[in-house]
């Protein structure tokens, strides 16, 4: 594994952060990642060298089981956890403790303080190294949300703050606030953002560049479409292998393919084969390699053997004509970001 520093904090993490948003996570009566598989996957980053892993205070069903998995993991190998960089979220319904009551989302004083408590205390940890803010919250000010992870920052139960899906001149109004007031400002954000993605993003990552935030990926794979492994019917949809993802949600068509996505699959289809790597390798690594930013994918492997093969990412090269093809097939815009 390699590392790098993540942005511009003091942390150093492995190259790809690992995701656990589907650890006990049921769709269709289906558990996507039972404990024992969750296991294997955290064993397996362990022996690739990856040190960063995310999850979020809403993972699993009820929430609250992949919090509770990594840290019953990290408890019964033993790990130390200062050989970890954990990253957690908030703002989502919590129905960990039953139906959310009115209180039990959001971004507002009460539900932060209730929940970093819940989460600190299932990841068996006194802080999180990173604590995102999953959503942007309409309802709460956002110096009231600012001042609130500031004092989790100063009582010592967080290090850095990062932000997940949001517009970008909400991240703009967040860090203003923050530099006026004299409070903590996020230093990691959390987009999806992946070569096939047709969302509008350069926006954000604008911001990110010119703030020097790290950026950490979320599907960097679309979701497993980069991989390769589906197929386009004639009349235009997709075909899911069995029990992958698309197999398992209706959302998955919408929210990850596209014309636009077959054609950069294609591309990186193409740049694989030239540099005898597989599309998941080539896709990971066309992230890794913004220039702008610190950049650290979030992979979402399913299995020990997808993530082997995601890590080697980390010993690929992309030529600047292979990566201005995939930026080409993505249609970019005069920076290269769509
Ligand atoms: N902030 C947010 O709002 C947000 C939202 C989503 C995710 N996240 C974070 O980002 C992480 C990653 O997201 P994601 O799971 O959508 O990432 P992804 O890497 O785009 O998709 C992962 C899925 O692709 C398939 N896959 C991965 N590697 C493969 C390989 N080598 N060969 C074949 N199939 C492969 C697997 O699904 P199948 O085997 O089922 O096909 C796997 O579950 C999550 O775990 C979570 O931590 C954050």
């Amino acid at each position: 594994m390699e590392y790098t520093t993540l942005g511009n904090t003091g942390t150093t993490v492995s190259k790809l952060c690992f995701g656990t948003w589907r650890f006990g996570k049921e769709s269709d009566g289906t558990v996507e990642t039972d404990r024992e598989e969750a296991y294997d996957l955290l064993d397996a980053c362990w022996e690739h060298g990856i040190n960063f892993i995310d999850t979020a205070n809403v993972y699993g069903n009820p929430n609250g089981k992949s919090e509770r998995w990594i840290g019953e993991w990290l408890a019964d190998r033993g790990h130390h956890r200062e050989d970890l960089v954990l990253a957690s979220k908030v703002y989502f319904p919590f129905d960990g403790r039953g139906e959310p009551g009115p209180n039990d989302s959001g971004l507002g004083r009460k539900h932060i303080r209730a929940q970093i408590e819940g989460t600190l205390e299932r990841l068996g940890t006194d802080y999180l190294d990173l604590y995102y803010i999953h959503r942007w919250d309409e309802n709460t000010p956002i110096e009231e949300t600012m001042r609130t992870l500031t004092e989790l920052v100063r009582e010592g139960k967080v290090h850095y703050l990062g932000a997940s899906s949001m517009a970008a001149w909400k991240l703009t109004k967040a860090l203003w606030t923050s530099d006026i007031e004299g409070l903590e400002r996020f230093d990691v954000t959390q987009p999806m953002f992946n070569a096939a993605d047709t969302d509008d993003v350069s926006d954000y990552l604008e911001v990110c560049a010119d703030q020097d935030i790290a950026v950490c990926p979320y599907s960097p794979l679309a979701g497993g479409f980069l991989t390769g492994k589906y197929e386009r019917a004639d009349d235009g949809t997709v075909i899911a292998p069995d029990g992958a993802r698309g197999s398992l949600t209706d959302l998955f068509e919408d929210r990850y393919t596209s014309d636009t996505a077959w054609e950069v699959l294609e591309a990186v289809e193409g740049v694989a084969d030239e540099i005898d790597a597989t599309p998941a390798q080539v896709s990971l690594r066309w992230l890794m390699e913004q220039d702008r930013f610190t950049c650290v994918p979030i992979v979402g492997a399913r299995t020990p053997d997808q993530l082997a093969e995601n890590v080697g990412a980390v010993d690929l090269e992309l030529s600047d004509a292979q990566f201005a093809r995939i930026d080409a097939a993505r249609g970019p815009d005069d920076d290269g970001y769509r």
